[in-house]
């Protein structure tokens, strides 16, 4: 998860954090390789757990295996003890790539240019969506392997079908289950389903309008997880295996835990993450190319924001290439802002906003996640316990607690965008998978969309951006997340066709809440037991791995008036919850004037001091709610 808190590794958490990264991440600089990285304690560890798995193994072979199906019971490798031990149970591998000093570095055999380009004429650019009769459909994630994923699940020891229970949830028909959907926001973005949003249209103009400019936000594609998360954490599951490796014996689906190692880093772009940008930008290219020929006409390039994050810097640049091609120098040029402590910045807002990390403030969906994951995830718990052996020899004497579960249900979407596969995907049913996906959505909606009370501030600075360009007026006082030295003409030009900034999901969802797109709020807080029936808001949706927002300006034959539509993965989002945008069921759109009415009346009634530093409180849980992502007013 990211959460704000997660998004950073603010000075609050340092102290609940470095014990574990002690534990699990030895320290980058630090050249070893993987076997000299485990940590000594796991040696002995290890060679103590082989030996009293053997016995205990020996022992409940005799003992057990008339109650169980446990033929994979010893999780030793087969015969020979001799052999190598296994991977450390728990353990972090780390493979340090690049070595600092490698010895077959040698520039001057190696130019980066030699000429002779051969001929490069270009032609003209791509601009699908106006020529082509329907858009290309974001399937997922072609380089990732789904593992299968059980309906039922009789035991841990097999997939026997079962009965099909009373279910909490209703599966929606034109929703076929999909694992790498059920994330939350650790899916990789996808098309959403046609109508998701309540639009019937397709993101290409209506017939009669053109595509005059684009104002694109996206998120960073795939990373490791963050340095500190509030609830779960692949990082806390594998320090727990560690820890109490001596303890247990895995049977079973989860025999391979007796050998597995924690591979992940931390906060970094995974390769899969770098090719979802990459993709990102050909596909913008493909469809918005000839918006450049605006900056032909006048003689400019264009300008995009990133951040100083490596992820955030690694995923635009990932970005110019796919859109620009490489080498993309003289193209474009790249602003990169800083994300710290206590600098302005409105892809990182939460940065100067200290309601945005206060206790009962930022936190609020705490209670709510954990009784839902409580619920969901009691039979997995009960399943996977009954797979662990205990020291005494006992099945089902090691427990899991709930938030285990969930931890492996998050390791096996971290592993799989980070390794191409996971092992603890298989582990859980569709329902189980939908429910984890439920989580997210909770833990989003209170955190930091319509349900939190410091969404909307975040989203200010964005907003009041967007203002400006869609005005061509220049911020005139700097109250919120904006930064007026980055504000000059030059490094925030206000009358280009085409706009790229990247940003955060909590961002990315705070701009969603400030726009006041409601209709993805329909239906109200989010309950903590039971998934309602067709939600419009699915964190999967809205803000997965590389989540994207197109703004759309568009020019009608219809009516001299300019509109706007927003499109979010591909998606048309309905904009008349936004009080001066008219009904428009077909094509979501919205007639630039109205649209910056509302968003500047929004801008008025947000006040940043208020949001951020103002002194109020709210009582926790369901006692006090919001829809529309603010706290209670003065
Ligand atoms: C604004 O951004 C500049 C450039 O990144 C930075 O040096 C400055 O400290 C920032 N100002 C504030 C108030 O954050
Ligand atoms: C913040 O500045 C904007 C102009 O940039 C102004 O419209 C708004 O009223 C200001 N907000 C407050 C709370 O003063
Ligand atoms: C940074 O934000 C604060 C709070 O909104 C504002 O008072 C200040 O002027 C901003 N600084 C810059 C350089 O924009
Ligand atoms: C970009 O060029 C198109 C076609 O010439 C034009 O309709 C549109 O207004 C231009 N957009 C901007 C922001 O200049
Ligand atoms: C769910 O569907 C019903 C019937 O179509 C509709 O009235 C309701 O508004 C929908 N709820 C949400 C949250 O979209
Ligand atoms: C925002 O949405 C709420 C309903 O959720 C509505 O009452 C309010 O008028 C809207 N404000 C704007 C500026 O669109
Ligand atoms: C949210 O708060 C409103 C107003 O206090 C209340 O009427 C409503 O029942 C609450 N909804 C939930 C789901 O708690």
């Amino acid at each position: 998860m990211e959460s704000k808190q997660d998004v950073e590794s603010g000075s609050v958490y340092n102290d609940v954090l470095e014990p574990e990264r002690e534990l699990l991440l030895p320290s980058r600089s630090h050249s070893l390789d993987s076997s000299e990285a485990l940590p000594t304690t796991a040696t002995q560890y290890t060679l103590v757990h082989l030996v009293y798995a053997f016995i205990g193994g020996v022992a409940l072979c005799i003992g057990a295996r008339f109650l169980l199906d446990i033929s994979t019971v010893v999780g030793l490798p087969q015969g020979d003890l001799t052999v190598q031990a296994p991977s450390y149970p728990g353990s972090t591998e780390v493979h340090h790539f690049p070595p600092a000093s490698p010895t077959n570095v040698f520039p001057d055999l190696f130019p980066t240019s030699v000429g002779y380009p051969g001929g490069t004429p270009t032609g003209a650019e791509p601009a699908l969506i106006a020529t082509a009769p329907s858009l290309p459909i974001q399937v997922g994630a072609a380089q990732l392997v789904p593992p299968k994923i059980h309906k039922h699940i009789h035991s841990a020891h097999d997939d026997v079908e079962e009965e099909v229970k009373e279910s909490y949830h209703h599966h929606e028909a034109e929703r076929p289950f999909n694992l790498f959907r059920s994330w939350g926001n650790l899916s990789p973005w996808y098309s959403v389903p046609r109508g998701a949003f309540g639009i019937e249209g397709t993101a290409e103009p209506p017939s009669g309008c053109v595509v005059t400019a684009l104002h694109l936000l996206h998120r960073h594609g795939a990373r490791y997880p963050t340095a500190w998360s509030d609830y779960g954490g692949p990082a806390k599951f594998a320090t727990r295996l560690h820890e109490s490796a001596t303890q247990w014996e895995a049977t079973g689906k989860l025999a391979f835990l007796n050998e597995w190692t924690y591979k992940l880093g931390e906060e970094v772009l995974t390769p899969f993450g770098r090719q979802q940008l990459y993709d990102l930008g050909v596909s913008m290219r493909l469809k918005y190319g000839f918006l450049l020929k605006n900056f032909t006409e006048t003689n400019t390039i264009p300008v995009f924001r990133t951040e100083s994050q490596d992820r955030m810097l690694a995923s635009a640049l990932n970005f110019a290439i796919g859109f620009f091609g490489y080498p993309f120098e003289g193209q474009y040029q790249q602003l990169i802002t800083i994300e710290a402590n206590g600098f302005n910045n409105t892809f990182a807002p939460y940065k100067t906003c200290p309601n945005a990390k206060a206790a009962g403030k930022a936190d609020r969906s705490r209670p709510y996640v954990r009784q839902w994951v409580a619920l969901y995830l009691a039979d997995a718990q009960e399943r996977l316990s009954s797979a662990m052996i205990g020291k005494a020899g006992v099945q089902g004497e090691f427990e899991w607690t709930v938030e285990e579960v969930f931890e492996m249900m998050q390791m096996c979407a971290y592993e799989t965008v980070a390794l191409g596969y996971s092992k603890f995907c298989e582990l859980f049913t569709e329902e189980e998978w939908e429910g984890f996906n439920y989580a997210l959505d909770l833990t989003f909606w209170y955190d930091s969309a319509f349900g939190s009370p410091v969404a909307r501030i975040q989203g200010l600075g964005y907003l009041q951006e967007l203002v400006a360009r869609l005005t061509h007026i220049p911020i005139a006082t700097h109250n919120s997340s904006t930064n007026a030295t980055l504000h000059a003409p030059e490094t925030f030009p206000l009358d280009h066709a085409l706009y790229v900034d990247a940003t955060h999901e909590v961002v990315v969802l705070n701009v969603i809440t400030a726009l006041n797109l409601s209709t993805l709020a329909a239906g109200g807080p989010l309950p903590a037991d039971h998934i309602p029936n067709n939600r419009s808001f699915r964190i999967s949706d809205i803000a997965p791995f590389a989540t994207n927002m197109q703004f759309q300006l568009l020019s009608c034959a219809s009516t001299p008036t300019p509109q706007i539509r927003i499109i979010i993965n591909d998606g048309v989002v309905p904009l008349h919850g936004i009080r001066t945008c008219p009904y428009d069921a077909k094509y979501g759109m919205c007639p630039v004037p109205a649209f910056i009415e509302a968003q500047q009346e929004t801008i008025l009634r947000t006040d940043w001091t208020w949001g951020c530093h103002g002194d109020w409180e709210v009582p926790p849980g369901s006692e006090w709610n919001t829809t529309t992502g603010e706290p209670p007013q003065a």
